[in-house]
């Protein structure tokens, strides 16, 4: 046998030994069983038309992302009205008078002409059965987000990273659209520089939906908050909506991180929470939470005031054996450092636990050591 023949055949046993490429795991918490676009022969977009095509078509599908697709400029341009809510400081961020928003809810703020990115206002459409997936940290989406919306189901997104959204201007874009859908998995995703929401679970039921692993960048140099930390990061307000909130890092942020409300039970668990510069949690009439493990960081507000809906906060082992009942195990105890205070005993919803699919919970004190290392792109 010749040496290049020998080379060949090492190469092809070295790929046959290679595992297919596709989802890393599998979901825990509210979204177990979800499986995307399964099996299916994956597919390696190379243009922003094919992925959008690939995303929204009626295939069961794994999508697999090996570069940036860059949205910026494929829809042109629009020069419209704005207003300048918070002040026109250069830190601070301008709205887009998007369905009149400026006239009909700051009537009072100077107004302005802005031009922004037509393709970041609205996302890219993905219907049923599809699985999306960066390949290492290669699979980057600038400049438009994803929708998940109109009875789209069994979805995962999964080691991408969402940017760049007309991040100067507030409805210049969300990163991650649901709406009206069901079993969606979001993993190892990051969202940095985005001008509105970069989760939105909208007033619509999202049903089933668990976000692990997130790394939600909230730094900026256009604030709602004009401080570098930006305002809008995870809105939950849905219907009928059940949220796994597991193992994610959420930073430099001002608010709404998440913001809950509609009729959303919450299990925030283990997440790290970093460097706010306001409120994390908007607890409003309707949520359900239940936060455990979680790591409270540079953190002055946990929880704004007041607080209208249900939070448990895990405060102590004897309170926490209320969980057991309906978790069937103690909840984790939150733990803080140089943060404000997060309390709230409220059980009477852990009911609605009873018969579902619920994450396991580390302590607080691994949360601390691996969710910094381990949340966000390229690290699966
Ligand atoms: C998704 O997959 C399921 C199971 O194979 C199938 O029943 C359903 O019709 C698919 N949905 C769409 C929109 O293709």
């Amino acid at each position: 046998m010749q040496f290049t023949q020998l080379l060949a055949l090492a190469a092809a046993s070295c790929f046959s030994t290679v595992s297919a490429v596709g989802v890393v795991g599998a979901a825990e918490g509210f979204a177990k069983g979800v499986t995307g676009g399964g099996s299916a022969t994956p597919v390696y977009p190379s243009t922003t038309a094919e992925l959008v095509s690939y995303l929204g078509d009626s295939s069961a599908r794994v999508i697999v992302l090996t570069k940036t697709f860059d949205f910026t400029g494929t829809e042109g341009t629009v020069t419209g009205s704005g207003c300048a809510p918070w002040g026109t400081a250069s830190g601070c961020q301008l709205a887009i008078n998007l369905h009149d928003w400026c006239t009909d809810y700051q009537p009072d703020a100077p107004t302005t002409t802005i031009t922004y990115d037509a393709a970041g206002v609205l996302g890219i459409t993905v219907g049923s059965n599809k699985s999306l997936i960066g390949q290492g940290s290669a699979g980057i989406i600038k400049g438009k987000g994803l929708r998940i919306v109109s009875g789209a189901s069994n979805i995962i997104i999964q080691n991408i990273h969402i940017t760049d959204l007309n991040p100067q201007y507030v409805w210049g874009g969300d990163a991650i659209t649901l709406d009206n859908s069901d079993l969606v998995w979001i993993d190892h995703v990051k969202t940095s520089l985005i001008g509105r929401q970069h989760i939105v679970l909208g007033e619509d039921a999202s049903n089933r939906v668990t976000i692990s692993n997130h790394e939600l960048d909230g730094s900026t140099s256009w604030s709602a908050t004009c401080d570098g930390h930006h305002y809008w990061g995870l809105y939950f307000t849905g219907s009928n909506d059940l949220v796994t909130l597991k193992g994610n890092y959420i930073h430099h942020t001002s608010g709404r991180s998440p913001k809950v409300g509609g009729n959303t039970l919450l299990h925030a668990v283990n997440n790290y929470f970093y460097s706010s510069s306001d409120h994390m949690f908007e607890v409003d009439s309707g949520a359900m939470i239940l936060a455990e493990g979680n790591v409270f960081q540079n953190v002055p507000t946990p929880v704004l005031s007041p607080v209208s809906g249900k939070l448990f906060t895990s405060p102590d082992a004897t309170t926490n054996a209320a969980c057991t009942t309906y978790l069937g195990r103690a909840c984790q105890v939150n733990a803080f450092g140089s943060s404000g205070s997060f309390s709230g005993t409220d059980t009477s919803f852990f009911s609605n636990f009873q018969n579902k699919n619920i994450a396991s919970a580390d302590t607080a004190a691994n949360a601390n050591s691996n969710v910094v290392n381990n949340a966000g792109i390229g690290k699966i």
